[in-house]
């Protein structure tokens, strides 16, 4: 039976969210149906609708381009995150809205590409009855219930590229280069990052930091005839009994802004150490661009992934990638918590193993 689905990208863009567009496009062609984008996030479902035909020749080259040819949002009617993260309910208003735009576009079903904040979306429009399957998409890795989110490796390997050039400026001049990362709330990018980097310091928004605790790491290394420092701070890190760090006011229905712990930490290792310190902000650089390879794989594995629910009418439910494969479970699930990094856990150990410091 022909079937027309509906393609959504919501939140903050990613490397891969193309190739996932694409490989939700393929697999549909491959059972007859029909693939539609929807322009500019779920608000392309309102009333004018906005639309993208994803045919064919519509997919050429999408493996590899940054972005979201569908353009996407992070803001307005449909933010589902406020504050610190916490979840907002969507009116009922707007909830029939969204089920009469996808009766009007004939959309028998919608596959919704993102977040934490877009998949708590998607959950409302599930309870509401709409038939959704959602792709967890950040490069922060902070979806529940899935071991990676594409885009995550993407970020590291810039985080990593950026380490490999800091290194070098650092060792020259005996300076103490500090890396502000993304992440939110989550210490995913943060570690890995530097860990692949071989960061000296990480510090992450799961294990708050004291300043004596980097001094003795920067005065260790000096003793030891290492005259740099290199580390690399989440934007979500803070000083311990401290609160995060924001770059712009809070306004209404949107999540904090973070940003400004890289200079911060700059300016006080400077003054306790008396070493020359430098901030480096990554920013956006870690969200834009082509997706690695492993990342490529995982979008095509996640988009068919999700063609294969929305064929088994197993609405409701998000791909997720286990480590050995990739499968489903409820969105519910995994948005009812944040993963953030266990402060514990193997990736932490092994910083520690390695002689990082981790702040604490
Ligand atoms: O969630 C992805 C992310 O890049 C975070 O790491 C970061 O805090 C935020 O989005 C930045 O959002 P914006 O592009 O809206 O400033």
């Amino acid at each position: 039976m022909n079937k027309r689905i509906g393609v959504v990208t919501g939140g903050g863009d990613c490397p891969g969210l193309n190739a996932v567009i694409r490989a939700v496009a393929k697999a549909a062609d491959r059972r007859g149906w029909e693939a539609v984008g929807i322009i500019g996030g779920y608000d392309g479902l309102l009333e004018p609708p906005q639309t993208l035909p994803l045919d064919y020749r519509a997919l050429d080259g999408l493996l590899v381009r940054g972005g979201t040819i569908l353009g996407t949002a992070n803001r307005g009617r449909f933010s589902a995150k406020t504050g610190h993260g916490d979840q907002r309910r969507l009116p009922d208003e707007l909830l029939e809205e969204t089920r009469r735009g996808m009766e009007a576009l004939g959309l028998e079903a919608l596959v919704s590409i993102g977040g934490d904040g877009s998949l708590c979306i998607a959950q409302q429009l599930h309870e509401y009855g709409i038939p959704i399957v959602g792709v967890p998409k950040t490069i922060d890795n902070d979806v529940g219930g899935t071991v990676l989110t594409f885009g995550f490796m993407s970020a590291v390997d810039c985080v990593t590229q950026a380490i490999d050039r800091l290194h070098t400026t650092a060792e020259s001049h005996s300076r103490i280069l500090v890396l502000e990362v993304m992440g939110r709330y989550a210490g995913w990018i943060a570690l890995f990052g530097g860990i692949a980097g071989g960061a000296d310091v990480i510090l992450i928004p799961e294990i708050p930091f004291c300043f004596d605790s980097l001094v003795a790491k920067i005065r260790d290394r000096e003793a030891r005839g290492k005259h740099f420092t290199l580390v690399v701070v989440a934007e979500g890190a803070r000083e311990k009994g401290r609160d995060f760090v924001t770059s712009a006011a809070q306004s209404e229905n949107r999540e904090a802004r973070l940003g400004g712990i890289g200079s911060v930490v700059t300016a006080e290792l400077e003054k306790r150490t008396g070493k020359e310190a430098r901030c480096c902000v990554l920013g956006h650089l870690q969200r834009g661009g082509t997706p690695v390879p492993f990342d490529r794989a995982l979008c095509s594995m996640f988009g068919t992934e999700a063609i294969e629910l929305v064929a088994a009418g197993d609405f409701g439910k998000m791909v997720g990638y286990f480590g050995t494969h990739v499968g489903a479970l409820p969105i519910a699930q995994a948005v009812a918590k944040l993963k953030t990094v266990p402060p514990a856990g193997d990736m932490a150990q092994t910083a520690r193993a390695l002689g990082v410091c981790l702040g604490d």
